[in-house]
């Protein structure tokens, strides 16, 4: 598994549109940057960061790339009275998002994620958010359906996304699971999935990827601003403060918050990748530059990591 991939998330306009010239250019430049992973879902922007990532790939080399999406949600007409804003994504609301975790919910998610893609295959599917659906039949049903995919050769691995530490661990116990995307909960800010998750992983040989390793904004920037974000709303003060004192460690050592964030998860033996959401051509060149920032060892001693 490459060390740093692209989130796509980003160009189904999470929070606000992104142009089609910034997201050609954000993904123009991942390329270049050497990046080799791209991970999308129908659920970012309804259909839009497939659709738009599949186009921007065709282009390229498809034996030399990694590519992921998900299963979980199915997008089936929607009231198309406005925008998807409720949900977090700019885009018009001609769409929704059904959840389906049946074996054939998934099978036809899957075809329809390779047809917005453009593609015939991805390399990982994901069962996506199993916390927030029927999460008993994600884990009964779906993920059953994914390890039989796996076997059919329809998908070279199988994971599950999720924000839920109890519930990746319920999902790696079940011995289908080929990836863990974990979602916030190994970050430099907070390491819940420390105590248990990470260590079953390590055991199973079960690869994990990080993301939303930037708490989705407050450790985005080198100064952490009173509005910054984290968990997709405003950060509380506790987090400010925290981020703040890691901040300022950091800058001891000329080094920039988001710096550290980058590399943070990658110290960890069972997590392989660092999976960033990125928007623009700008950003993705930065965190590449950012994850090659060479930082003191006595740093990561001094924050404990
Ligand atoms: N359950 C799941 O499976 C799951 C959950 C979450 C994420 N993911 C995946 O992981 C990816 C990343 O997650 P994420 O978007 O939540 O989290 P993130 O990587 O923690 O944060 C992304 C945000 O950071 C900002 N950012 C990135 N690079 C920056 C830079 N150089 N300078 C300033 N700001 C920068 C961007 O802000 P702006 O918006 O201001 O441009 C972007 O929206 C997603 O795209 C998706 O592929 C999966």
């Amino acid at each position: 598994m490459p060390r740093i991939g692209f989130g796509a998330a980003q160009l189904g306009n999470l929070y606000r549109r992104t142009t089609d010239a910034e997201a050609r250019g954000a993904v123009d430049a991942a390329w270049e940057g050497g990046i080799r992973l791209f991970d999308t879902a129908p659920h970012y922007g309804l259909g839009t960061s497939e659709r738009r990532l599949g186009a921007l790939l065709a282009g390229l080399p498809r034996e030399e790339l990694l590519l992921s999406t998900k299963v979980g949600r199915l997008l089936r007409p929607g009231p198309g009275r406005g925008d998807d804003l409720e949900n977090g994504f700019a885009v018009p609301d001609d769409l929704e998002r059904v959840w389906d975790m049946s074996e054939q919910g998934v099978r036809r998610s899957h075809e329809e994620s390779l047809e917005r893609l453009g593609t015939d295959r991805v390399d990982t599917l994901y069962l996506h958010d199993p916390e927030e659906g029927p999460t008993e039949q994600a884990l009964a049903e779906a993920l059953p359906a994914l390890a039989a995919m796996r076997e059919e050769g329809l998908v070279s691995r199988v994971g599950v996304g999720s924000k839920d530490v109890d519930v990746l661990l319920k999902a790696v116990g079940t011995g289908l699971v080929d990836q863990v995307m974990l979602s916030g909960r190994y970050t430099l800010l907070e390491q819940p999935a420390a105590a248990a998750l990470l260590p079953a992983c390590l055991e199973r040989g079960i690869e994990v990827v990080a993301v939303s390793v930037f708490n989705s904004g407050i450790l985005a920037r080198p100064t952490v601003p009173d509005d910054a974000t984290y968990e997709y709303g405003a950060a509380p003060r506790e987090m400010l403060e925290r981020a703040r004192a890691l901040a300022a460690a950091a800058a001891h050592h000329g080094i920039e918050l988001p710096d550290l964030a980058i590399q943070h998860p990658l110290r960890h033996p069972a997590i392989t990748t660092v999976v960033l959401g990125m928007r623009t051509a700008h950003q993705v060149r930065e965190n590449l530059a950012r994850a090659a920032a060479r930082i003191p060892e006595e740093l990561w001693e001094q924050i404990g990591a």
